[in-house]
């Protein structure tokens, strides 16, 4: 194979910028578009005629028109469509996040063993950004010495009650299985893991559901992780706050770094901070610190489509994946933990209890199914959240 055809399914805000690109990636080539909105489609299909067009994903799967395919539906159907793919020896990579429940991203993971000729990948393009590449190399080079401590409020997710009337699904146990958890902050807790090479092995959050939207699901959390090391992590988020902050801070042996606003200072020590503490004959010690302003290429403003690249490229020249989607489960089980900590006010041990999930999903859903109460947005609105596909 010298070209990669891909089909995209779900042409919504996500699925449009994936189609805008898709022609210029080099060895692949846009060959099928599928949404269950046929006026999506048509749009879509107005503007690459020679594309062909689908309302169903099982249509397109069965089509013969593709060799891979990018998932940008809403997140329940990510696995269905990932494991139907498989099954039809297709290269999958799906939009954040992999699954809206661990067990289902289990089950995909486990699927895919069988079937390692494919290629599967997340659209975790935050794994690009320079900022966190570089604070990924300064910890695994050991420069920060042994973590001790992650700190992240991440209360930059600003959300209108318009945004939440926009999308049908949004908001709504039944269609999104979740709120600021599963939809604005996969990346972050993506990173939460990758960032520190370790997963969290205890959680304890609170979370509040729909306290600044009429919306059935969280909206604002804070969480406490326990990682094996004995690290500390703080998450903090939500859609209701303004200015939001997005601060994070990783502590270590050797320091700290501190990166927002998309810059990252290193406060180094010059000695190990476990060394001074337990050796020092002085009370109360100072040592010897660093303030150092780390340079940060500009952020790639074509992430979305280094994602792709990479995939296309491990399909054709088994270039190694930026985010392969075994991964996924680890970022959804700790927003899965976060949740389930959150409503149900008892810490969660991971590997956390995937089927105990799903039950607590089951009855948020019974319980609050129908809370949300938005109403329609105003037209100009709906355009503006398409407005990266019209400029495209
Ligand atoms: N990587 C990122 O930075 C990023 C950013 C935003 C959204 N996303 C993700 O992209 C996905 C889509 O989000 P969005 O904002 O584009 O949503 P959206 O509501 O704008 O679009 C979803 C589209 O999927 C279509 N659809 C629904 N069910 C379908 C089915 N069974 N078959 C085919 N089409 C179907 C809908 O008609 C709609 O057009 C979500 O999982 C979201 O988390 C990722």
């Amino acid at each position: 194979m010298d070209q990669v055809r891909i089909g995209v399914i779900g042409l919504g805000n996500m699925g449009s910028v994936h189609v805008s690109y898709m022609d210029s990636i080099d060895g692949g080539a846009l060959s099928a578009v599928c949404d269950a909105n046929p006026a999506a489609a048509d749009r879509v299909a107005q503007r690459f005629p020679n594309v062909a067009k689908f309302t169903t994903y099982e249509a397109m799967l069965a089509s013969g028109t593709c060799d891979a395919i990018l998932i940008a539906t809403p997140h329940y159907q990510h696995p269905l469509i990932t494991d139907a793919a498989f099954a039809k020896n297709l290269h999958v990579l799906c939009e954040k996040p992999v699954a809206v429940r661990v067990s289902d991203a289990r089950k995909t993971n486990a699927l895919h063993a069988k079937h390692p000729n494919l290629k599967y990948a997340l659209m975790f393009q935050t794994r690009t950004n320079p900022l966190y590449l570089k604070i990924k190399q300064i910890i695994d080079d050991g420069e920060l010495g042994e973590i001790s401590r992650i700190t992240w409020i991440a209360t930059n997710w600003f959300r209108t009650w318009t945004y939440f009337a926009l999308g049908g699904w949004r908001g709504t146990w039944a269609g999104e299985g979740g709120g600021v958890l599963i939809n604005q902050n996969p990346h972050n807790l993506d990173l939460m893991q990758w960032l520190p090479g370790m997963m969290p092995e205890r959680i304890t959050a609170i979370a509040s559901l729909g306290k600044h939207h009429p919306i059935e699901v969280e909206d604002e959390l804070s969480a406490i992780l326990e990682y094996p090391n004995g690290a500390i992590g703080h998450f903090v988020t939500g859609t209701g706050e303004y200015p939001g902050t997005d601060r994070l801070e990783i502590a270590g042996d050797r320091g700290r770094l501190v990166c927002e606003r998309n810059t990252l200072k290193f406060y180094q020590t010059r000695k190990g901070v476990r060394e001074v503490r337990e050796r020092s004959k002085e009370a109360f010690a100072h040592i010897e610190t660093w303030e150092i302003d780390i340079p940060i290429p500009t952020a790639n403003p074509e992430s979305h489509k280094t994602v792709t690249q990479n995939f296309v490229n491990a399909i054709l020249k088994n270039e190694p994946l930026i985010a392969p989607g075994e991964d996924g489960v680890r970022g959804l089980e700790i927003g899965n933990a976060m949740l389930m900590a959150g409503v149900t006010r008892q810490a969660v041990t991971l590997p956390m209890d995937a089927a105990a999930f799903d039950e607590l999903l089951k009855d948020l859903e019974k319980k609050h199914g129908g809370k949300k109460k938005v109403a329609a947005p105003p037209v100009d609105a709906v355009v503006d959240m398409n407005a990266s596909f019209k400029k495209a």
